[in-house]
C-alpha cells in the first residue's frame, strides 16, 4: 500500500465553562469548540511489524503513550489485522498548547485507517474507540462548530456560522491538562457564574441564522488556573487582549488548558491590525479560517498529486 496522508486539523475552545467535578474525577464541562484549517500532517502506510511512529518533532512520542500509537492499536483489533503499520507525524500544531493536537493526531489515524481498510465505522461507530483514548479525541471524528458536555466528549454539531477569520497566538507548550484541572481546584473550584454558553446557545437557537449570537462574553473557566500555574502567561494574555481592543476583535481568550490564545476578527484588515500589534509586543501569531463541518470532511485526505 502506498502512503497516504491525511490532515490534522487544531481546535480551539471558544468558551470553556467548568460544571462541577464528578466522582471519577474528571470535570464536567460546557464548552463550543471550533475547528481550524491548521493542522499537522498524518501519514499511513502498511509496512513492516507492529506500530511504528515517526515525527519530524522531538516532543511527539514513538510509544504507547502517544495516542496515535494507541489509536492504531484499537482500530487493529477491531479490524482483526495484524499487519505493521508507519505512521508518520508532520508537526505544526504546538505541542502542549490548547490545540488538541495529540487528540487529533488520534483521531486522524481513527478516521484514516477507517477510510483504507473500509470499516465503515463512521463518526458514530468510532466514538466508542475515540472516548477511552481521551476527552477530546471524540470531538475530531466530526469537526465543525461544536457543543462538548459530559468530560468534553459528549458532542453537539451546531449550526453556526463563525467570522472567516482567526489570528492564533500559538503556545510555546509546557502546560499540562491535569495540571491546570489541579490548580483550578486549589484555587476553590469551579466558580458559580450563570453560563455564558447556556446564552449563547438560547439566542443561536432563537435567532435568525444568519445573524449569529455575539462571541463576546464567552469565557474560558480555566485561563486563572492555568495562569496561576505559568506566570508568563499572565503577560502573554494581557498583550493578546491589548491587541484585542485595538483591532475591535469578536474575540480575543485562551484555547483548552493553554498555552495558546486566539483572537478573533471580522475581517482581513482587522486582522493585519492584530498582527501588527501583537508583533509590535514581541508575540508572533498565524493568520488560519475555522472550517465549517463540511470543510473538515472534504480536507480530509490530501490528494496524491499534491505530494
Ligand atoms: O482526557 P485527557 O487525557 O485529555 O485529560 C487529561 C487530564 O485532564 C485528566 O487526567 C484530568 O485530570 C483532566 N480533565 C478533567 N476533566 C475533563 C478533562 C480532563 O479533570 N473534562
Amino acid at each position: 500500500m502506498k502512503r497516504r496522508r491525511f490532515r490534522s486539523f487544531a481546535k480551539i475552545n471558544l468558551g470553556l465553562e467548568v460544571v462541577r467535578r464528578r466522582d471519577d474525577g474528571y470535570h464536567e464541562l460546557k464548552t463550543l469548540f471550533a475547528a481550524l484549517s491548521l493542522h499537522d500532517i498524518v501519514g499511513i502506510e502498511e509496512s513492516g511489524r507492529g506500530i511504528t511512529i515517526r515525527s519530524d518533532h522531538p516532543d511527539v512520542p514513538a510509544d504507547e503513550t502517544n495516542l496515535a500509537y494507541r489509536a492504531a492499536e484499537a482500530l487493529q483489533r477491531i479490524a482483526r489485522t495484524r499487519g505493521g503499520l508507519l505512521i508518520t507525524i508532520e508537526k505544526r500544531l504546538a505541542v502542549g498548547g490548547g490545540l488538541g493536537g495529540g487528540s487529533s493526531n488520534a483521531a486522524t489515524v481513527l478516521r484514516a485507517l477507517d477510510l483504507i481498510w473500509d470499516l465503515r465505522l463512521g463518526p458514530a461507530g468510532l466514538l466508542e474507540v475515540a472516548r477511552p483514548l481521551g476527552a477530546d479525541v471524540p470531538y475530531f471524528l466530526i469537526g465543525g462548530p461544536a457543543l462538548g458536555l459530559g468530560r468534553g466528549d459528549e458532542i453537539h454539531p451546531l449550526p453556526l456560522k463563525l467570522p472567516r477569520r482567526v489570528l492564533l497566538v500559538p503556545g510555546t507548550g509546557g502546560v499540562g491538562t491535569a495540571a491546570v484541572f489541579r490548580r483550578l481546584r486549589a484555587l476553590g473550584g469551579p466558580r458559580r457564574a450563570p453560563s455564558r454558553i447556556d446564552a449563547f446557545l438560547r439566542r443561536l437557537h432563537g435567532g435568525p441564522e444568519d445573524r449569529p449570537p455575539s462571541l463576546r462574553g464567552l469565557r474560558n473557566d480555566l485561563e486563572p488556573a492555568a495562569l496561576a500555574e505559568r506566570e508568563e502567561l499572565a503577560e502573554v494574555a494581557r498583550r493578546v487582549r491589548r491587541a484585542g481592543r485595538a483591532s475591535r476583535a469578536a474575540m480575543a481568550a485562551m484555547s483548552g488548558s493553554g498555552s495558546s490564545f486566539f483572537l478573533i476578527l471580522e475581517n482581513v484588515e482587522a486582522e493585519r491590525r492584530a498582527s501588527r500589534a501583537l508583533l509590535a509586543d514581541g508575540l508572533a501569531s498565524v493568520p488560519c479560517r475555522f472550517l465549517s463541518r463540511r470543510a473538515y470532511r472534504s480536507g480530509f485526505e490530501i490528494s496524491p498529486d499534491r505530494a
